[in-house]
């Protein structure tokens, strides 16, 4: 069974679509303007792809278990088909190494979740996790989720959608790689139902103003504590980011919101 997980290439960064050998002689002999148009229309990614180390068994996790626990490649996404049941779904977008995940469908089996992450190790943490726990009600993509929103979430078909500790990319040289940006927020109410949730949290107070000034200009969102306020955890589990984000002192925020 085909499914999302395609591997992707080596570097994500976009540098390897114009650093071959042939593409950096064809270079040498463009004008100007075509190579600002080269570089321009390298995909800006949220992530850089290091996989740092994967284990045997993450690495068989990924043979094995994502072929039963990830999504067909067929889009749009069925998700009655995909769950065999309607009830309320929950996507979770850059899960990292699945903490919340799965600790969110483990306690409430009466909801669907899909979560999207392109950190090799990470699904293969999770599935493996997954697996053990034999939990029913989780399905994994393995790849960019900018590119999954955009072609293949049906449009109002999601309860809720978190995204928890986002990249910071903290260099102001590097905000554009922030994930949060208008067109993301766009799609995130796309895919929405009505009244449905958006949950962020970050550790970095000026992504979290950055979060709160596009999702404030966005009038396709309601912020469920009063404007420009930040919310309370509530039952969110706390993830792996997260500690690492209160030992080095920093102080976390919340941001949730309800599709108009
Ligand atoms: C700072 S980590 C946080 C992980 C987890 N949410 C946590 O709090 O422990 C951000 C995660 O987002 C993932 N990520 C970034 N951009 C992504 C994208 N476009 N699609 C899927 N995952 C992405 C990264 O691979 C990384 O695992």
């Amino acid at each position: 069974m085909a499914c999302f997980s395609r591997r992707l290439p080596d570097s994500n960064d976009g540098s390897a679509d114009v650093n071959g050998p042939a593409l950096i002689s064809k270079a040498m002999t463009l004008p100007r303007f075509e190579l600002d148009n080269m570089k321009h229309h390298r995909p800006i990614r949220s992530f850089v792809k290091r996989e740092g180390r994967m284990t045997r068994a993450q690495s068989q996790a990924l043979e094995k278990l994502l072929p039963v626990y990830g999504v067909p490649d067929k889009t749009p996404v069925d998700f009655d088909r995909l769950f065999d049941r309607t009830a309320p779904r929950y996507l979770e977008i850059g899960f990292g190494m699945g903490t919340s995940l799965l600790v969110m469908a483990e306690n409430h089996p009466e909801n669907d979740y899909l979560g999207i992450e392109v950190h090799r190790p990470g699904v293969g943490k999770t599935l493996i996790e997954l697996h053990q726990k034999a939990l029913g009600n989780l399905k994994i993509i393995n790849h960019d989720a900018i590119e999954i929103l955009n072609g293949s979430i049906p449009e109002e078909s999601l309860d809720g959608v978190y995204v928890f500790f986002p990249d910071p990319w903290q260099k102001k040289k590097h905000h554009k790689r922030r994930m949060v940006q208008d067109n993301f927020i766009h799609q995130i109410h796309r895919i929405l139902k009505p009244g449905g949730v958006f949950h962020l949290a970050t550790d970095w107070e000026d992504y979290a103003h950055h979060i709160m000034d596009v999702m404030t200009r966005s009038d396709g969102f309601t912020n469920t504590t009063g404007k420009r306020k930040y919310a309370s955890r509530g039952d969110r589990p706390e993830t792996k980011y997260e500690r690492r984000g209160r030992r080095l002192g920093h102080v976390v925020r919340d941001l949730v919101f309800n599709k108009v």
